[in-house]
């Protein structure tokens, strides 16, 4: 239907007949002359339809969104119309013949960053049709066959594992499907292929990965969604270093071929505990040129018990945050970030604006200077660099919850002072704790999975020391995302039992729920780890976007819902009575 596509036309197609297909993306009536600005996939280009000529009445009767095909001769526009910033600017289309294909129902959407969420969800296939999303999408192919070609040339192959499979814990709830041959039994989807993709190290595949759609029944925001894409790796015979070394390279040769970006080599490496020590954070934004400092030798002496407290206190510490040139932030900022840390746990946030750092005590001015001497601002002085014009934040008590809350102030600072670096800054973040407590349920969670090992090979150990003891896990973290995250797996049934028994998986509910593992790793199952990345983390940020939603084509709403196909929908009684199950639910 058409010889060249919209986008396409250019000078050197001056003189030549051509044949267009798309959307009308804006009518103009200039002086009798009827502009056409025509819309396909690789870009617009304008179309000139003269007053004398055939297709005038055709043109006339053309709407926003209409589709068409438009043929005519290309011509130069005269240089003072170029407009530089279109491929195709230098040259227009004098449509001969003006061919409606499909005329377009009034836009129930403006088609421009101006829409709603709600609205563009529900007339998807409208959405789309904007450059930026069809450049997002277009991206994110780009960006998956860069995979391929990555991960092919270094030996891996490509595998598929079931969607209809049985439960994988990787944290949240399972999407549930009922048998109906079965009655009472249940499909999970798969929240990812962890345990298939060790089983096929068992099997000797050596080099896994999978393109893989993962579900996980969770509370969503900007970079969740309850089904996402997961990109899987898993390799036999093979340590941390060597699981990272692999997947640093190939998300390298990624941005390189998808965007032509160099990421910088070698990523930085920070154990966990170093993370958050630094950064108050275990995915550190390193864009933003801040970090915590330590100050808890300065302040172990002063009378300042807030203080003094955690700084002899073993798990926890008193931290500070210095914001450059923050001394002019108003009070009523300060009060505002002391509200956004108490969100996180903060029962106070201390300050010291430093108005003249030569000065000693008597250049700052603070609410809790009375309370320091000399030697301490001396010290904290030391710890953080302050100097004249800055503002120093301070977080005290347990180590975690403060490291957190300053770690969120790092980042909100950061923004709202302009500070957030251009560029890219990966990280690789390392040694993950194996557990995180939780009080309210009183037991141990698994930090990353059940599957990962410890840092020590020693069953006995982990079961006498499980909340100080380390794993074999990491995260690759760029601009402060968590992009992937993978682990050395336990390969010795022992230690998954032990594992087990710490989370609280008795032998019966182990052998119920993961028989089929354990039998597996009886049976010379090899040492082996891997990873997986978020590719529609990934997407969005090759793409600039802040939402995860807008590099998917048809993502779902925050509450878990396709406005476009209006699902989860109600089912009739038959259908629900075949899977042997009942709505108890009153208005379904
Ligand atoms: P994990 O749970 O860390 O690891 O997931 C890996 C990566 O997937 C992305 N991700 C998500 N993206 C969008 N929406 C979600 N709801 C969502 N949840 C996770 C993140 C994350 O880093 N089986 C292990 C991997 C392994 O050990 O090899 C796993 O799934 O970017
Ligand atoms: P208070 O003695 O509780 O009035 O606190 C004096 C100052 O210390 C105030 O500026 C509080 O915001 C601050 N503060 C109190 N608790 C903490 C804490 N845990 N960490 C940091 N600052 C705190």
């Amino acid at each position: 239907m058409r010889t060249h596509l919209c986008g396409e036309v250019n000078e050197q197609l001056a003189d030549q007949a051509v044949q267009l297909c798309g959307w009308v993306d804006r009518r103009r009536d200039l002086g009798g002359l009827i502009f056409i600005s025509l819309r396909d996939h690789a870009g617009i280009v304008q179309a000139v339809v003269e007053p004398d000529s055939p297709a005038f009445k055709d043109a006339e009767a053309l709407r926003n969104e209409y589709c068409v095909r438009i043929s005519g001769l290309v011509r130069m526009r005269p240089e003072s119309q170029w407009n530089e910033s279109m491929a195709t600017g230098k040259v227009e289309v004098l449509a001969e013949t003006v061919e409606l294909l499909n005329a377009s129902a009034p836009m129930p959407l403006l088609m421009t960053d101006e829409d709603g969420e709600e609205i563009r969800l529900k007339y998807r296939y409208l959405d789309l049709r904007r450059p930026r999303m069809q450049h997002n999408l277009r991206t994110r192919a780009k960006m998956y066959r860069a995979i391929r070609d990555s991960l092919d040339s270094k030996g891996f192959t490509e595998f598929e594992t079931p969607m209809l499979t049985k439960a994988t814990p990787e944290g949240a709830r399972d999407y549930l499907v009922p048998s109906r041959v079965h009655a009472g039994h249940y499909f999970a989807l798969p929240q990812s292929p962890q345990l298939f993709k060790q089983l096929l190290m068992m099997s000797g595949m050596d080099r896994y990965y999978q393109i893989a759609r993962c579900f996980r029944d969770e509370d969503l925001r900007a970079d969740r969604q309850p089904e996402f894409t997961q990109l899987d790796i898993e390799m036999a015979f093979v340590e941390e270093s060597d699981v990272q070394d692999l997947a640093e390279t190939m998300i390298r040769e990624v941005f390189r071929d998808t965007l032509g970006v160099e990421l910088p080599q070698p990523f930085p490496r920070l154990s966990w505990h170093q993370a958050l020590d630094r950064y108050g954070s275990d995915k550190p934004d390193l864009r933003i040129p801040m970090e915590l400092a330590t100050v808890d030798e300065h302040v172990a002496h002063v009378e300042f018990r807030v203080f003094s407290g955690p700084a002899n206190d073993e798990g926890s510490r008193v931290a500070a945050l210095r914001v450059p040139g923050g001394a002019g932030i108003s009070r009523k900022q300060i009060d505002e970030y002391t509200e956004y840390v108490g969100r996180y746990g903060a029962r106070g946030l201390a300050w010291i604006k430093v108005n003249d750092a030569d000065a000693g005590l008597e250049g700052l001015q603070s609410p809790i200077a009375k309370f320091l001497d000399e030697k301490a601002w001396q010290g904290i002085a030391g710890a953080t660099g302050a100097q004249s014009g800055d503002i120093l934040f301070f977080g005290a008590g347990e180590w975690l919850t403060v490291s957190t809350f300053m770690g969120e102030l790092l980042v909100r600072a950061g923004r709202d002072r302009g500070l957030v670096q251009e560029g890219w800054q990966p990280l690789w973040v390392n040694e993950f704790p194996m557990f995180e407590w939780d009080e309210e349920a009183r037991r141990h969670f698994a930090m990353h999975h059940p599957f990962t090992a410890p840092l020590k090979d020693d069953p006995e150990a982990l079961l006498a020391n499980a909340s100080t003891a380390l794993s074999k896990g990491y995260d690759m973290v760029l601009n402060g995302a968590e992009i992937g995250g993978g682990s050395i797996r336990i390969h010795d049934p022992g230690m998954q039992q032990a594992v087990f028994k710490l989370l609280g998986i008795g032998e019966e509910e182990a052998q119920l729920k993961f028989g089929f593992l354990l039998d597996a790793l009886k049976y010379g199952c090899p040492p082996h780890g891997g990873i997986a990345f978020g590719l529609d983390r990934i997407a969005a940020l090759m793409s600039g976007e802040e939402s995860i939603r807008d590099v998917i084509a048809f993502p779902k709403t925050t509450t878990a819902q396709c406005l476009l196909t209006s699902a989860p929908s109600k089912i009739p009684d038959e259908q629900v009575a075949e899977l042997h199950i009942r709505n108890i639910s009153k208005d379904s």
